[in-house]
């Protein structure tokens, strides 16, 4: 007897054990609850199609590309130094992200990158809301697979608290179309702008499903 003192506990108060069960349930239900609000694109949703499946995956490979080109991915380094050109070598003079992704006080994005691209070349290409994403959320794509990558981006807490609708509006987005504009000399990512909205609206519409590796 002593040597099993759960056992006894639980065989001596049956209906502690009822309650047990009823509390458990009742809290896993409401914690599946809250993840499915959040979920972006159920991509564990067993309704989607086999063939929705494959045409995802499809074009997350293409979306893929454009997110690892150093025009996308300069902004999205592993660190917390951005990154330059079409080798994402580490930004001269070392700015760094800071709390907001707007730098740190004595070397704001803004004091260089301006709301539009300045005219030259190596002079810094410019938007209004040039920035690293933030600390707490830093949206890494640099040395990310595309499994990995893929299952960030439908994360809603790891993806700038984006649902479905706005990831999609995301493509949109200035700062994204500014990776085709961005002055003298650099290269636009691997495919025209028009094709990578329709890969990644493709992408999220059929389910937003990450590739098996
Ligand atoms: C000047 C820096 C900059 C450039 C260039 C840039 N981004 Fe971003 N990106 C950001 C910032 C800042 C955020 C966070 C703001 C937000 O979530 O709205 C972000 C967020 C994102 C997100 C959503 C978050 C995630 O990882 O799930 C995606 C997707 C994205 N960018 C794609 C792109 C693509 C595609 C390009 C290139 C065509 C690009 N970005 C170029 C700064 C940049
Ligand atoms: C002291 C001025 C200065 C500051 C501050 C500065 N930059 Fe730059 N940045 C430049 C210049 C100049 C270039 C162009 C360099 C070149 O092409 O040789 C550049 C280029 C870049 C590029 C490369 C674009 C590409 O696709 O190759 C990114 C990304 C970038 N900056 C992000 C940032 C971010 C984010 C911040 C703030 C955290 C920042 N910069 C702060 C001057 C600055």
């Amino acid at each position: 007897m002593e040597k099993v003192p759960g056992k006894k506990f639980f065989i001596q108060h049956p209906k502690l054990t009822i309650i047990t069960m009823v509390v458990v349930t009742v809290f896993g239900l409401s914690a599946s609850g809250l993840s499915r609000e959040n979920e972006v694109a159920d991509a564990k949703n067993d309704n989607i199609s086999q063939a929705d499946r494959i045409a995802s995956v499809a074009a997350f490979e293409k979306v893929y590309k454009v997110l690892m080109s150093p025009r996308c991915m300069n902004c999205h380094p592993a660190g917390d130094v951005p990154l330059q050109g079409d080798d994402s070598h580490l930004h001269t003079m070392s700015p760094v992200r800071g709390r907001d992704g707007k730098g740190v006080y004595a070397m704001k994005c803004s004091n260089c990158h301006q709301p539009t691209n300045t005219p030259g070349v190596n002079t810094p290409p410019g938007n209004p809301k040039w920035a690293l994403p933030p600390a707490d959320m830093k949206m890494v794509f640099e040395g990310k697979s595309a499994r990995e990558l893929a299952l960030q981006i439908m994360d809603y807490n790891r993806n700038g608290h984006k649902n479905k609708t706005q990831l999609i509006e995301h493509a949109r987005d200035t700062l994204v179309k500014a990776g085709w504009n961005m002055g003298e000399g650099r290269k636009p990512p691997p495919m025209p702008y028009n094709e990578f909205v329709a890969a990644w609206d493709e992408w999220i519409n059929k389910g937003g499903i990450a590739p098996g590796k």
